[in-house]
C-alpha cells in the first residue's frame, strides 16, 4: 500500500499546469533588500555590458578577481582564454552568455566579500568556442571547501533541459575570518582536449535569516520522517537551488525579485491530475500584502498574490490530494520551503481552510491553517521542511484538505523553493544520461512540448487557452481510464484499512521499545531527572539519532488510565506548532506509560523570573515569551479540529528553548472540549492558577486557561509565586492581591524590583489591563486567548516604540522610565465587579493550603486525590 503514490507517479498522469496569460502591474517600487556584495561578471568579456534587464555586468578580461597566477602560462596549451561563442545563443539573453572564459588548467577566482551567506550563480552556454567543442568539457567547480559541480557537462544538462543556456544557483556562507569567496574551475581530466568554462558569475549577499538561521518568530525547518526534529541550516552547509516556483503565477525575472536577483519560475513542476479535475488558480495581483509575520524580502508580492488550489468540488477534494511533483537528485537532504498567503476574501478566519501537508509521501504537518499561522488574510507565511530523498528522483508535495473541520475544504499553495543540502561538502549529482533519459524527464519533455504549443496558441485569448487545457486534460483522462479505475480500487482498499486500524499513530509519532528508553535515560538514572511531580518523573535522555529528548514516565498508578494515555498520544501527536512542545514518541511496553518530548534547553519560564540563580529576564524578552505562550494556547483553543483546553497553564509549564521561544508543555490534564460549550469534568489544575468559576461549578471552558494565563502574566510582572502561604492573608494569592492593588492604585509597588524604570508607562498600563481582564471572576467577562494574544503583541509594540525613541536620544542604552500607577480611570473596560470581589475574598480565605483542600474535597474523592497531587507537586516545585 505504501507504494501506491509511487505507482501513480510513474504512470504518466502528469500535467504541466501553466497559466501566464495575464498582465501584472510592473513592480516599480524599490526592492526591499539591498545586497552589500553584488558582483555580476561577464566572463571572457573585454567590456562591461548591460544585460537586457538593465543589470551591469563587469568585464573579465583582464579579470580583477583572477587569483591564479597562470603557472603554466609558458605552455600555451594549458593557459586559459577569453572567448566569444562562435554561434551566439539564438534565444534568450545575450549577456552574459555570448562570451566565456575557457580554463585548460585549474583556475581560481577570488572575490573579496563581506562575511555571511551569499548567492553564487554560474551561467553556462555550452556552444563552440574557438576550437573547443562543448561536448568535450567535463569539469569540477569548487567554492572554498565545497564541491559545487563534479565531472560536470554543461552540454548534457542543456540538452536535457532542452535549452541553449542555463544558470545554477548556490548558497554559500562566507565565514568571518575569510572575507573571500574562492571559486575554482578544474577540467576533469588532464589531457589536452579537456577544458572547463563559464559564461557568467554572480555573487550576491542575502539576508542572514533568509535561508540560514531562523527568522524571528519562525520555526526552524523540521526534519520530516525524523520525528519532525528541527534541522538547522548551519553555516557549514551549502545549498543548491533546485526549484523556485511562483505557483499559479507567471515567471518573475531577476530584476523583479526583492533585491537578490532570484528568478521565480512558472514551470518545470507537475500537478498530478486525476479524474478530469482542473486545479483552481486564484489570483489577485492588486491585493496588498502585509509582511507582519515574515520579512518583505522573503519573496516578491506576486508570489503571494497567486496560488493553486483544488477548487470547490468538495466530493473531489475530500478524496484526493493536491499533488505537486518536482524532479530532484537522489542521495541528498532537501530543504523545502512552502510559501502561503490567503488572499481570497472568503478566507479570513481560523478553520476556514485547513489542510495536512505531506512531503515526500510522509506526514509533515497534520493540521496547517494559513490564517492561524500568519495571523490573517493578506499576510504571507512560509513553512520549512527538510526531507531525505534516497530512493527516488523526485519529491512530491501533497496537500490534503481537512474536510471534517474546514469551512471550505480545500488547499492553497503560493510558492515553492527546493534546495539541495550539501553532504560531506558536496552538492554535485550525476550528469543526466546522454541517450536514455529517465522516464521522468521523458514525461517532462513531452509536457514541455505540449506547453509550448498551447502557450503559442493561447497567447491571444484566455478562453482559447482554457479550452485547450480542457481538451488536453480530457484526453489524458480518457487515455488513462483504466489506470484511473485502478486508482479508485486501491484507494478504497486503503480507506478500509484505515478505518479498521485502531493502533497508535506510528507514522507521525514514534513507538519506542522499553530498552530504547532505558538506553536513552541510562536506565532511568536519577541523575538525569529534570522534573518530578505527582504524575511521575521527567528524565533527560539521548535517543539513537543523537537528539536530546525529555522522557516522561507516568507512574503506573497514575490516575490516567491506559485509554487516556492512548487518547493523549493521538491528540498530541497531531499538534505541531512552534509554541507547543512537541511529542516525539511514546513507549507502552510492559504496561509502561512513557512519553518522549522534544527537549527544551532553557527550562521553565519560572526559573528565569524568580526562585533560581538565573539572571532575571529583561522586560522585553518577558513580553515576547508571553506573546509566544499566548499563541500556543490560542492554537490549542482555536487552531485545531477540536478545542483543546490545557487545564494546567502555569509558569512551570511554559518552557523556553535555546532561542528563548516559549513552548507550552505538559498536556497531561488537557481535555478536548467543544468551543463555547462547558465540559463537565472533575476539577483538576494547580492552586493559585485555578479558575474560581470552574472550581465552583466544575464547568470547564477554555476561559479557565485564560484565567490561569492571567496569573502567569502577574507572575511575570511581579516575580513571585502565585500562592505564597508565608505572606499575609490578603497577599497570599497573587491574582487577588494584584487585583486589590490595582483597585487601590498601588500595583506599581508590587512589581519585580528588577523591572523598575524599565517598563514604558503606556506598555505597563496595557499589560496590567490585559492581565486583569484575564483573571476576571466571571468567565464571560474574560477575553479569548486570541484577544489576549493580540493585546500582548500590541503591548510589546508599545515597549519597542518607546525603547526606540529612548535609544535615539540615549544611544548608550542608559535610560529609564518614570514610575507610573495604573488607575481605575485608565481602563477602558467594564466597571469593576464588586460582587465578584466579594466572592473572591471568600475564595481567598479558602485558598490557603488546608482550607483549599477541604473546599475542594466537597466535589469528589478523586478530586481530593488530584488536588493533593497538585499540592504535592507544588510543594516540590515551589
Ligand atoms: C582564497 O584565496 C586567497 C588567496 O589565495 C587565500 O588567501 C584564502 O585563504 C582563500 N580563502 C578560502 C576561503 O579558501
Ligand atoms: C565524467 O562523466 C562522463 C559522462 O557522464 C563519463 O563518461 C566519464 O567517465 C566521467 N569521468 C570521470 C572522471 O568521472
Ligand atoms: C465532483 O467530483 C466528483 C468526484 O471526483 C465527480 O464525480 C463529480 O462529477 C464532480 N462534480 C462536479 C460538479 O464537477
Ligand atoms: C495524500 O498523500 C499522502 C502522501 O503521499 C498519502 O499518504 C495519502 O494517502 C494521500 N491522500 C489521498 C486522499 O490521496
Amino acid at each position: 500500500m505504501k507504494n501506491l503514490p509511487v505507482l501513480l507517479i510513474i504512470t504518466p498522469f502528469y500535467f504541466l499546469f501553466f497559466l501566464n496569460n495575464y498582465i501584472t502591474a510592473v513592480n516599480s517600487s524599490t526592492p526591499s533588500y539591498i545586497p552589500v556584495d553584488n558582483i555580476a561578471m561577464d566572463c571572457g568579456s573585454l567590456t562591461d555590458n548591460d544585460s537586457e534587464d538593465g543589470r551591469k555586468w563587469i568585464k573579465d578580461e583582464p579579470s580583477k578577481f583572477a587569483q591564479t597566477q597562470d603557472q603554466q602560462a609558458n605552455s600555451p596549451t594549458k593557459s586559459n582564454y577569453a572567448s566569444t561563442a562562435i554561434l551566439q545563443p539564438n534565444s534568450g539573453p545575450k549577456v552574459p552568455f555570448s562570451t566565456a572564459r575557457i580554463f585548460r588548467s585549474p583556475f581560481t577566482y577570488s572575490f573579496p566579500v563581506t562575511p555571511g551567506p551569499k548567492f553564487v550563480r554560474l551561467y553556462f552556454y555550452p556552444a563552440q568556442y574557438q576550437d573547443f567543442d562543448a561536448s568535450k568539457a567535463y569539469f569540477h567547480v569548487k567554492a572554498g571547501s565545497f564541491t559545487l559541480l563534479k565531472n560536470f557537462s554543461a552540454n548534457l544538462v542543456a540538452k536535457n533541459l532542452n535549452q541553449d543556456s542555463f544558470m545554477r544557483e548556490f548558497c554559500i556562507n562566507v565565514a568571518e575570518p575569510d572575507q573571500r569567496l574562492n571559486l575554482t574551475f578544474v577540467p576533469s581530466s588532464s589531457d589536452n582536449y579537456s577544458y572547463a568554462f563559464v559564461n557568467g558569475i554572480e555573487i550576491v549577499s542575502m539576508p542572514t535569516d533568509l535561508y540560514y538561521g531562523v527568522e524571528k518568530g519562525m520555526h526552524p525547518p523540521s526534519f520530516v520522517a525524523q520525528n519532525n526534529q528541527p534541522f538547522e541550516i548551519s553555516d557549514n552547509l551549502a545549498l543548491e537551488t533546485i526549484w523556485r516556483i511562483n505557483m499559479g503565477g507567471r515567471s518573475i525575472s531577476a530584476k523583479d525579485d526583492t533585491g537578490m536577483y532570484r528568478k521565480w519560475s512558472d514551470q518545470g513542476y507537475s500537478i498530478l491530475v486525476t479524474d478530469n479535475h482542473i486545479p483552481f488558480n486564484p489570483r489577485n495581483v492588486t491585493k496588498p500584502i502585509k509582511y507582519s509575520k515574515i520579512k518583505s524580502y522573503t519573496a516578491p508580492d506576486e508570489v503571494y498574490q497567486t496560488a493553486l488550489s483544488m477548487g470547490n468540488n468538495m466530493t473531489y477534494n475530500s478524496h484526493h490530494n493536491f499533488t505537486c511533483i518536482l524532479p530532484v537528485d537522489r542521495g541528498f537532504n532537501y530543504l523545502v520551503r512552502l510559501h502561503f498567503c490567503e488572499f481570497e476574501d472568503l478566507i479570513t478566519r481560523v478553520n476556514d481552510r485547513s489542510f495536512g501537508i505531506y512531503i515526500g509521501n510522509q506526514m509533515a504537518q497534520p493540521f496547517f491553517d494559513v490564517i492561524d499561522f500568519s495571523g490573517g488574510n493578506g499576510i504571507p507565511i512560509y513553512q520549512d521542511y527538510v526531507i531525505d530523498i534516497h530512493s527516488k528522483d523526485n519529491l512530491s508535495i501533497d496537500l490534503h484538505p481537512n474536510e471534517k473541520y474546514s469551512r471550505y475544504p480545500d488547499t492553497i499553495l503560493n510558492g515553492v523553493e527546493v534546495f539541495k543540502i550539501s553532504k560531506n561538502w558536496n552538492l554535485a549529482g550525476p550528469n543526466p544520461e546522454p541517450e536514455h533519459a529517465t522516464p521522468f524527464s521523458n514525461a517532462t519533455e513531452k509536457l514541455k512540448k505540449k506547453k509550448k504549443t498551447t502557450l503559442f496558441i493561447g497567447l491571444g485569448s484566455a478562453t482559447a487557452l482554457l479550452v485547450i487545457i480542457l481538451c488536453v486534460v480530457s484526453l489524458v483522462v480518457l487515455w488513462r481510464a483504466k489506470k484511473k479505475k485502478f486508482y479508485y480500487n486501491s484507494y478504497k482498499g486503503k480507506s478500509n484499512r484505515l478505518s479498521k486500524a485502531s493502533s497508535l499513530p506510528e507514522e507521525i509519532c514514534r513507538r519506542f521499545s522499553l530498552s530504547d528508553i532505558k538506553t536513552a535515560t541510562n536506565d532511568f538514572d536519577d541523575e538525569l531527572v529534570i522534573g518530578r511531580g505527582g504524575f511521575g518523573n521527567v528524565f533527560r535522555g539521548v535517543i539513537d539519532d543523537g537528539s536530546t529528548v525529555a522522557v516522561k514516565r507516568l507512574n503506573p498508578g497514575s490516575s490516567q488510565g491506559a485509554r487516556e494515555f492512548v487518547t493523549e498520544i493521538e491528540m498530541l501527536s497531531q499538534l505541531r506548532y512552534v509554541h507547543l512542545v512537541s511529542l516525539i514518541g511514546y513507549c507502552d511496553d510492559n504496561g509502561e506509560m512513557i512519553l518522549v518530548y522534544e527537549y527544551v534547553a532553557n527550562g521553565t519560564l519560572r526559573d528565569h523570573i524568580y526562585g533560581s540563580d538565573n539572571d532575571p529576564l529583561p522586560w522585553r524578552q518577558r513580553l515576547e515569551i508571553c506573546v509566544g505562550a499566548a499563541r500556543g494556547l490560542h492554537y490549542l483553543h482555536a487552531g485545531v479540529k477540536n478545542t483543546i483546553i490545557h487545564r494546567d497553564v502555569k509558569t512551570t509549564n511554559i518552557l523556553l528553548d535555546d532561542n528563548w521561544v516559549a513552548k507550552v508543555s505538559d498536556f497531561g490534564l488537557s481535555r478536548i472540549g467543544v468551543s463555547d460549550t462547558a465540559v463537565n469534568t472533575l476539577v483538576k489544575g494547580t492552586f493559585g492558577y485555578l479558575d474560581p468559576e470552574y472550581a465552583r461549578n466544575q464547568q470547564l471552558t477554555e476561559k479557565s486557561d485564560v484565567y490561569s494565563f492571567g496569573v502567569v502574566l502577574f507572575e511575570v510582572l511581579c516575580a513571585r509565586k502565585p500562592v505564597d502561604a508565608k505572606l499575609d492573608h490578603d497577599q497570599r494569592n497573587l491574582a487577588y492581591w494584584a487585583q486589590k492593588c490595582i483597585s487601590e492604585g498601588t500595583i506599581q509597588n508590587i512589581i519585580d524590583p528588577f523591572l523598575m524604570g524599565k517598563i514604558a508607562p503606556e506598555c505597563f498600563k496595557k499589560f496590567v489591563e490585559v492581565a486583569q481582564s484575564c483573571v476576571r471572576e466571571q468567565r464571560i467577562q474574560r477575553p479569548t486567548m486570541h484577544d489576549v494574544m493580540e493585546k500582548l503583541e500590541f503591548t510589546l509594540m508599545l515597549q519597542e516604540q518607546a525603547d526606540n525613541a529612548k535609544e535615539e536620544i540615549n544611544p548608550d542604552g542608559v535610560y529609564s522610565y518614570p514610575e507610573v500607577s495604573f488607575c481605575e480611570s485608565d481602563r477602558n473596560i467594564p466597571s469593576y465587579d464588586t460582587s465578584g470581589l466579594q466572592s473572591r475574598t471568600h475564595l481567598n480565605s479558602l485558598d490557603s493550603d488546608t482550607s483549599g483542600l477541604s473546599f475542594l474535597s466537597m466535589e469528589s474523592e478523586s478530586n481530593t486525590a488530584n488536588m493533593s497531587k497538585s499540592a504535592t507537586s507544588r510543594s516540590t516545585t515551589l
